[in-house]
């Protein structure tokens, strides 16, 4: 690229206050589990610093380690403190949201303590706590069908005092089958307005801007189909390695982790047809619709289409890090990949044709998620270029995260008296154009189920289309002869089968930057 051109707003724009939540009880099982650290409570502490919370919000927290509401509460403050998600931590503002949190032990497998479950919650209402119950379930794929069976045997899936709803966290099952069950069950329990099936991506603004760009702008959309698209490639890049979950990613791997809920998503959106209204129907209507025209593959066409991989040692940030197989309570010989490549088809009119190129993988050169759509080239090259003779295809990216934006490469004359072009950048940034302070997704996520809006949560036909197209897979990679990992190092661009994969059809990946290429081209 040679040269950059900013795009920024042409009034000013104040962003509208966020909503408050509903006054409710969130309680929360898997309280003591990763995610809670990570996201859920400097999601919640923040969403109570900025006034978003109700003024009777409290958080009863659910685990099997045997704790008082004080040592919960230190537990809590310990990571909200460390997070960089808790934006302006303060110790003042801390204690005013500790005061809300309670925490009561448990064994979710154990139907015993569902009663006790129901006493606790009856006696904090009769203490002046809310009868608005939100069940958050946060746990491993195998622990939500007894946890939803034994609220519904409680009698605690539905209230006359108040209104019930249930969060299920990903994974939601492993498979077509345990998703299909696990939906089954969720079935007789709940009402499936009340259930709230969460994939974090769609709460993040640059994936709900996907839906704006396309269909907020009658520029793109002329161009939006295959007659102009030559090929979409879809990443989701990650420095980091298993850190602490090991035992959770043994299981998983990157297919289900990542392709099977959030790429997904993200392809969805990109292709998805405009929705009648930007309602939660609607848009999951049309969502569902792409997944239904991708068809689930073949044994054949998964050894075609698909790469796996797994890091071996390598370098990130100047630092020498293990492989996946040396990372603590990883099995030394283990086979599951943590990186994937995925070809997809959308087989229906506006896309017949078009390859949906998905890549995730831990342990990369760079942290980024973005989404490049690359047009056809011209069908004449009538101009010399600056750099060589190839004629560069227009892109447009839509950055997911860091950086998040809008970028579009087009051709300019260079000046002077040769008709040469070379490739310019047009560049919107989230950052420059609204400041920073947007919500994380988990915030956007918590306050609509508090708000009871259910918009941006996955539908059970939705979850179980996802996992149609996985599923095969899964199961071909299972009967196909296993590569031999680890096959990238840590630190670098994923297997090289993953490039031979796009090469067959001229296609190709955006590079990823390492840390000192990044600096090298700041300089
Ligand atoms: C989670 C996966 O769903 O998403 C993690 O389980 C992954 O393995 C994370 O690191 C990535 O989320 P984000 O928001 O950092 O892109």
């Amino acid at each position: 690229m040679s040269a950059v051109v900013q795009a920024t707003p042409l009034r000013e724009t104040t962003l509208p206050p966020l909503p408050k939540g509903d006054a409710c009880t969130l309680i929360l099982f898997g309280a003591t589990g990763d995610l809670t650290k990570r996201k859920l409570m400097p999601a919640l502490y923040d969403l109570a610093c900025i006034g978003c919370t109700n003024n009777a919000f409290e958080v009863l927290g659910i685990g099997r380690t045997e704790m008082s509401d004080d040592e919960f509460r230190e537990k809590m403050r310990e990571s909200v403190s460390s997070s960089r998600d808790a934006r302006d931590f303060t110790p003042e503002d801390w204690d005013r949201f500790a005061e809300r949190l309670h925490y009561i032990v448990g064994d979710p497998n154990d139907p015993s303590f569902y009663p006790q479950l129901a006493d606790r919650l009856d006696k904090m209402e009769k203490n002046g706590s809310s009868p608005n119950h939100l069940f958050y379930v946060s746990v491993p794929a195998s622990v939500a069908p007894p946890i939803v069976e034994g609220l519904g045997d409680a009698g605690l899936a539905r209230s006359e005092k108040g209104w019930t709803r249930i969060v299920l966290e990903k994974p939601f099952g492993r498979d077509l089958k345990s998703a299909h069950e696990l939906n089954e069950i969720v079935a007789r329990v709940f009402e499936e307005p009340s259930v709230y099936r969460i994939d974090h991506y769609l709460g993040k603004e640059t994936v709900q801007n996907i839906l704006v760009f396309r269909f907020g702008n009658s520029l793109f959309e002329p161009v939006w189909n295959r007659n102009y698209i030559d090929f979409v490639e879809i990443t989701a890049a990650e420095t980091l390695g298993v850190e602490s979950r090991a035992s959770f990613y043994e299981e998983t791997g990157a297919l289900r982790d990542m392709v099977a809920n959030h790429l997904l998503q993200l392809l969805t959106l990109t292709a998805m047809e405009p929705p009648v209204a930007f309602d939660a129907d609607s848009v999951r209507e049309q969502k569902v619709q792409i997944l239904r025209s991708i068809r689930p593959m073949t044994v054949e066409e998964v050894a075609e289409r698909t790469v796996r991989g797994q890091y071996g040692p390598g370098t990130i940030d100047g630092k020498a890090v293990r492989g996946y197989r040396q990372e603590k309570g990883v099995k030394p010989d283990s086979k599951t990949e943590t990186f994937a490549v995925v070809e997809f088809h959308v087989h229906n009119w506006r896309w017949a044709g078009v390859p949906f190129y998905v890549r995730t993988g831990k342990r990369l050169a760079e942290s980024m998620t973005e989404i490049r759509v690359h047009f056809k080239r011209t069908p004449q090259a009538l101009f010399a270029r600056s750099n060589g003779d190839h004629i560069e295809n227009n892109v447009i990216t839509l950055r997911i995260q860091p950086n998040e934006g809008i970028a579009m490469a087009f051709e300019a004359k260079v000046p002077g008296t040769q008709m040469r072009a070379s490739t310019v950048q047009m560049d919107f940034s989230y950052q420059s154009a609204f400041g920073s302070r947007t919500p994380v997704a988990y915030e956007t996520l918590l306050l609509d189920a508090m708000r009871g809006d259910a918009t941006l949560f996955t539908r059970r036909d939705e979850v179980e289309a996802e996992w149609r197209i996985i599923t095969p897979i899964e199961e071909a990679w299972q009967q196909l002869p296993a590569p031999n990992f680890p096959n990238y190092a840590a630190g670098g661009e994923g297997p090289e089968a993953a490039n031979e994969l796009v090469q067959r059809k001229e296609h190709h990946w955006r590079p990823l930057k390492s840390e000192e290429a990044k600096e090298l081209a700041a300089d």
